[in-house]
């Protein structure tokens, strides 16, 4: 038996939705088990990854994957995207904690904005080179089968549903061997509880009248670290989580503090950098208990309050943070008594000097600079982001 044929990366979360894809296929070519333990299947001189990010954390994600991966270049940017040449679809792309999403970029095909459009979009989907080599052969497993998601943005008359279905539809003519999910499996995610899983998802993006066409190669539950990552309420998303703490400027000999942990998502991800030291502090010991299942050993959590930390005066090098700001946790007209004192403290035990460095998100940012600057921080504003229908900002402080 055949299966797609997969680069020399596992990036897919081997399981109940993709198990096909981790397998190995018949043939020289085949998607190598150990990560860069075989040849490249696919003819990738230079790929292009779309990397999807938070809005506006677009340059954080671009530099981290400059960095994470050897021969990268940057190619485009646009809200929420980042596009990027690698030399190859390798394991050095499965370390990038910036995305949400890694995808293969396929191509782009013209997008008409009619209903009548819609066959000739899929017919041009369908015939995109970069198919044969994904379904040119055979599933591997019966029962496997592909899922096209369309997204849209602009003036069409049809729905991102009917695009999908007829693109889906002529990639089913194409590609006969290949089980059309698309409809079947709700989102296009993991197993469809009727003995169906998806091997293959193509993400189709309609921008006005350009259709960029792309292969997931990450599980939805790449962002969250896996899918067995506790998170209280309030908690950020761990690929946002790990932009503050590459924000902070990170250095290996930095004991960082996070004083309001929450579930720990920015102690994980710090913790994840080197560091001599990582602390989360939280008052809610329920919370806390969350926080330490999410963590190994190197990090700690402390379940004390943020306005009188159990923390020596200048034993801390940096502090990063995502402040209370919703409701979701205190009332509103506590915060800039909250903010006041608690960066009393963080001044506190800061190192003296300009070294101290602090990240923080909130909504609440004027209050959060006139309480630092109380505190003799000045903050400037490095990003703005576009989160669950909020635009919380990171500032960064610095000692005045
Ligand atoms: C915005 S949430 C942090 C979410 C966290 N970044 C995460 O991803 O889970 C703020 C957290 O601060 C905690 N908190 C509120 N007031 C506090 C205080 N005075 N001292 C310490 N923690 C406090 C809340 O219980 C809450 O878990």
């Amino acid at each position: 038996m055949t299966g797609p044929r997969r680069p020399a990366v596992r990036l897919r979360r081997p399981g109940a939705g993709d198990a096909s894809l981790s397998r190995r296929s018949g043939g020289g070519t085949a998607y190598a088990e150990k990560n860069g333990g075989g040849p490249s299947p696919l003819p990738l001189a230079t790929a292009v990854i779309l990397a999807t990010v938070t809005p506006g954390l677009e340059a954080v994600c671009a530099s981290e994957v400059l960095s994470r991966v050897p021969g990268s270049t940057l190619s485009a940017t646009a809200r929420g995207k980042v596009w990027v040449s690698v030399p190859e679809v390798g394991p050095a792309l499965a370390t990038v904690r910036t995305a949400d999403n890694l995808l293969l970029h396929l191509g782009e095909v013209r997008a008409g904005l009619t209903r009548w459009d819609l066959q000739a979009i899929g017919r041009d989907v369908a015939a995109l080179p970069g198919l044969e080599p994904i379904l040119g052969s055979r599933p591997d497993v019966g029962g496997s089968g592909f899922v096209v998601n369309a997204s849209r943005r602009g003036r069409q008359t049809w729905s991102r549903f009917e695009a999908g279905t007829a693109i889906a539809d002529a990639i089913e003519a194409r590609f006969p061997a290949w089980p059309n999910l698309t409809g079947i499996v709700a989102g296009g995610q993991g197993a469809g509880g009727r003995g169906v899983r998806v091997a293959v998802e193509l993400r189709v993006d309609v921008d006005d009248e350009r259709a960029t066409v792309s292969w997931r190669l990450t599980p939805p539950s790449f962002r969250f670290r896996g899918p067995d990552r506790g998170f209280a309420r309030a908690a950020l998303l761990p690929t946002v989580a790990h932009a503050l703490a590459l924000l902070s400027d990170p250095r290996p000999d930095d004991r960082v503090l996070d004083p309001f942990a929450g579930s720990a998502t920015i102690v994980a991800e710090r913790a994840a950098l080197p560091a001599a030291s990582v602390t989360g502090i939280e008052i809610d010991r329920n919370v806390a208990v969350v926080a330490r299942a999410n963590l190994g050993p190197s990090a700690t959590i402390v379940v004390a309050d943020a306005r009188a930390m159990p923390l020596d005066a200048g034993s801390v090098d940096a502090i990063v943070t995502n402040l209370p700001f919703g409701r979701q946790v205190l009332d509103s007209d506590e915060i800039p008594d909250l903010y006041r004192t608690a960066a009393r403290e963080m001044a506190r035990v800061l190192v003296p000097g300009p070294g101290a460095r602090v990240i923080a998100m909130t909504t609440r940012v004027p209050e959060a600079i006139v309480a630092m600057e109380a505190a003799g921080f000045a903050g400037e504003v490095v990003a703005t982001l576009g989160l669950n229908g909020q635009r919380p900002s990171v500032v960064r402080y610095f000692r005045t």
